[in-house]
């Protein structure tokens, strides 16, 4: 719920009118304070008629005893005084009483801002933040989509969380092909979505899988990913992430500036590869790159697929090679192109066929992990490092 500060009930209703949110008015800058106390509300719009020497004062106080929460500010005039005020005091944006769109645009960045804040300093519970996973290799054919597709699915067959899986191989996405779907919207439609992203650009964007599991497709023309840009994506992530509880990400095998913001964004970044020498090769080099750019190492999860004992090179012969543990091994499983010929996810298709046991195995571990049921076992933290034998040492 928001805040409205102000005396003047013409100017209530009109901010009123921009909110999409319950509000709560008050007429002083003490009973702002009470109410904040009371009910830890995390947005505070102020009107023309409190001077802007109140409203700063009452912002400094805040920057340091509430820094999660947003102030901000209609004037009937902004003058150049006002805006100096508001950059000393941390106001988040000051905008002419009138203009709907600009306070709007300034109450969702706001909010936006607030859950980004209220997260990093573990104060989960005011607004909600969903984890982002992203399936990411260096090497093209590795199973990639697979992960993604059956991960989402096997979170969705829980009904108490809500999934929403995105495919960012913007030209030649797989998901919904692995969905069964011909899709009558896609992430192209991002490029012609106006202004601030809200749940209305959610439901514009996605396809539904189930009740509780939503994907964002790939645009159907290569042409039409290239001209949606990096930071428009990473605002819907950041969006997705406050609307579900867990975003996956599909992504290509490349060293992309989306792919990397992502990694950033990411809570885990599954990094899959097939148990083979150039395969490894590859993850060896992409694992290297990653610490270049100061990718967290404890988020990245190495997940082996298509294990085949007869002809794979052993884990423990990956481990040696990468240096580093892996998390999950999925092996080789002849069918799998017969559920994708079927349009069926590997989760449904065969009750536990090797690739679902897999993955509903790390999910349970995820899902005992976010209901603190137990401790997780299934997904072990990366080892330190230990040295290549020569074949893939540098
Ligand atoms: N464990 C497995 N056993 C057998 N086949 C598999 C397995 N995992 C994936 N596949 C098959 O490998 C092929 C490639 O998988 P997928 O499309 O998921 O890879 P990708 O990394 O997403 O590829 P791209 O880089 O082209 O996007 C698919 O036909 C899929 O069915
Ligand atoms: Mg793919």
């Amino acid at each position: 719920m928001a805040i409205i500060l102000e005396t003047d009930r013409l100017n209530v209703d009109q901010i009123r009118a921009a909110l999409n949110e319950p509000s709560q008015v008050c007429t002083t800058v003490q009973d702002a304070h009470e109410i904040m106390e009371s009910k830890g509300d995390n947005l505070v719009i102020v009107g023309p008629t409190v001077s802007m020497q109140q409203v700063s004062d009452m912002s400094k106080h805040c920057r340091v005893t509430r820094p999660s929460l947003g102030v901000v500010v209609v004037r009937d005039y902004v003058s150049e005084h006002d805006l100096r005020l508001a950059l000393e005091s941390g106001i988040r944006s000051v905008v002419t009483s009138g203009d709907a769109t600009a306070l709007q645009n300034a109450i969702a960045s706001s909010t936006m801002l607030s859950d980004e804040i209220s997260a990093a300093m573990g104060m989960d519970g005011f607004h909600h933040m969903g984890k982002i996973f992203m399936s990411f290799s260096p090497k093209g054919g590795v199973g990639k989509t697979t992960f993604a597709v059956n991960l989402a699915a096997s979170l969705a067959q829980n009904s108490e969380i809500r999934v929403c899986l995105i495919d960012l191989d913007l030209n030649f996405g797989d998901v919904a092909m692995f969905l069964d779907k011909i899709p009558d919207v896609t992430l192209g439609n991002l490029a012609t979505a106006q202004g601030q992203l809200s749940r209305n650009t959610i439901s514009g964007l996605s396809t539904s899988i189930d009740s509780n599991f939503d994907a964002i497709l790939s645009p159907s023309h290569p042409g039409i990913g290239e001209s949606l840009e990096a930071g428009r994506i990473l605002e819907l992530l950041k969006l997705l992430r406050r609307n579900y509880d867990y975003v996956i990400v599909d992504s290509t095998a490349q060293f992309t500036d989306l792919n990397m913001d992502v990694f950033e964004l990411a809570d885990e970044i599954y990094i899959l590869s097939t148990p083979d020498v150039a395969s490894i090769k590859d993850l060896k080099t992409a694992l290297n790159v990653m610490q270049e750019l100061g990718i967290t190492r404890n988020k990245q999860k190495i997940i082996i697929n298509r294990l085949d004992p007869r002809i794979s090179l052993k884990i423990t012969e990956v481990e040696a090679l990468i240096g580093i543990k892996t998390s999950l091994q999925i092996p080789e499983y002849r069918d799998a192109i017969k559920a994708l010929n079927q349009g069926q996810t590997l989760v449904t298709f065969r009750r536990s066929n090797p690739i679902s046991t897999k993955i509903n195995g790390l999910v349970k571990a995820l899902l005992e992990v976010r209901f603190a049921v137990s401790p997780s076992p299934a997904m072990p933290e990366p080892a330190p490092e230990t040295s290549a034998p020569s074949g893939l040492k540098e």
